[in-house]
């Protein structure tokens, strides 16, 4: 048996009837074009359309699209939202006022309060249901248990996102089909909705073994994993099955503007943070001027989706200039290990590259062989260890940690 035997078919591939236990993750904003969607599906993957932001009639259109060009299964990605008129319109002065002069520098008319902050999310299920994809995942929360009835009696099968065991379990309850781990190294929005940002950003090494201890329900993992090495790592924390964000976006297919792609490669010279101030949630993206200058803002701005709204005009106009500074350049703190190349390539790849590395440690075999001589005389003292993290578990748990 190969490596290779130990990935292809297995774990959530089964489940969702892939090739590869592989999702190209979902990516609102454009970037998941049908054609990087089909490409992921056709390289056996699953590829995720990120519909979030799409009118329902904007979703019909782009599964047409998809649709034309594959027939494999395929994601429909929303965040559970409130309805538009639900949201807290005050400090909306203020915020158009912090963004004033950005707007004025790319030619922008005086802003005017957006007619509503976001599409209607029940219109977008809608058309979900309507369109009856292999798969439906969700960012931000959990819909109500009707809805997702509703998609079951559509033949689809539903990922939660979780950030943490709350969150995972809240997901197992309502009957996911698989959770999506994703780590705080995950480029774009944090998806927690229970409990606090800072401590739902647990890194995906962590992440990944609490929730596959936590729930009965496979795991796939996210955040940080931008090769095979990082697949092979996530598959040996318990997971089964990967969802790479950062590391497609980086696709000839995939619609971020090409001075976003090139950016990935200067990650190491900017860094990522968690910023508000593109959406009033926190999201993870390379650090750019919009960023910089608004740092002082990061606590007032207001909340997801008013602040996104806010600043929509401006970001469309700073994508439509190439304007890099303007733009939010979400990305994952794996960035710097993006390859440009197609994503059927990159499919292979991650593929080749989990073999290389499952490969490689059964190689190492003289130093797993030390290891677990070292491990085996440390034996009582790790039993011992392993009961003081289980009586100092519940406050653990209950308090979190954070920097
Ligand atoms: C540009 C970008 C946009 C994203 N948009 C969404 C989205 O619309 N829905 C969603 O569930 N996750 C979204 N994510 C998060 C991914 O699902 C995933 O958690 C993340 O990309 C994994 O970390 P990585 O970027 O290090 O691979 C986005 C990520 C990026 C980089």
């Amino acid at each position: 048996m190969t490596a290779t035997d130990l990935l292809k078919g297995r774990g959530v591939a089964a489940l969702l009837g892939l090739d590869w236990p592989i999702v190209q993750a979902p990516m609102a904003g454009g970037i998941t074009t049908p054609a990087l969607v089909a490409a992921s599906c056709e390289a056996g993957a699953l590829g995720s359309l990120g519909a979030a932001v799409l009118a329902p009639d904007r979703i019909r259109g782009e599964v047409a699209a998809i649709r034309a060009l594959t027939r494999r299964p395929f994601a429909i990605n929303l965040f559970v939202l409130d309805e538009p008129d639900r949201f807290a319109r005050d400090g909306e002065a203020e915020a158009m006022a912090r963004i004033a002069s950005w707007r004025a520098r790319l030619g922008l008319a005086e802003q005017q309060p957006p007619a509503r902050v976001c599409e209607s999310f029940a219109a977008q299920l809608d058309a979900v249901i309507e369109a009856a994809p292999a798969v439906v995942s969700f960012h931000f929360g959990i819909p109500p248990a009707e809805r997702l009835a509703a998609l079951r009696r559509a033949g689809c099968r539903i990922l939660g996102g979780a950030t943490n065991v709350a969150e995972a379990r809240a997901w197992a309850e309502a009957g996911a089909d698989a959770i999506v781990a994703q780590g705080g190294e995950a480029g774009g929005h944090r998806g927690t909705f229970v409990g606090g940002f800072e401590e739902g950003a647990v890194g995906t090494m962590a992440l990944v073994p609490r929730l596959v201890d936590a729930v009965d329900v496979p795991v796939i993992a996210a955040g940080g994993i931008m090769d095979g090495r990082g697949v092979a790592a996530a598959f040996a924390l318990g997971a089964q099955g990967v969802q790479l964000g950062t590391a497609f976006l980086a696709c000839d297919e995939s619609g971020a503007h090409p001075k976003w792609k090139a950016a990935l490669a200067e990650a190491d010279a900017r860094g990522t943070r968690l910023t508000r101030v593109f959406s009033g949630r926190p999201a993870r993206g390379l650090v750019n001027g919009f960023m910089e200058a608004l740092r002082a803002d990061e606590a007032t701005v207001p909340v997801y989706p008013v602040q996104n709204a806010l600043t929509a005009e401006l970001r469309a106009a700073a994508t439509k200039a190439g304007e890099i500074e303007a733009m939010s350049l979400w990305a994952g703190q794996g960035a710097a290990l993006a390859r440009p190349m197609p994503a059927a390539a990159l499919v292979a790849r991650l593929a080749a590259e989990f073999d290389a590395a499952v490969g490689g440690l059964a190689g190492s075999a003289d130093v797993a062989g030390a290891a677990g001589a070292a491990g085996a005389a440390g034996t009582a003292g790790a039993a011992e260890a392993a009961g003081a993290a289980v009586s100092a578990g519940a406050p653990r748990q209950g308090r979190g940690t954070r920097a």
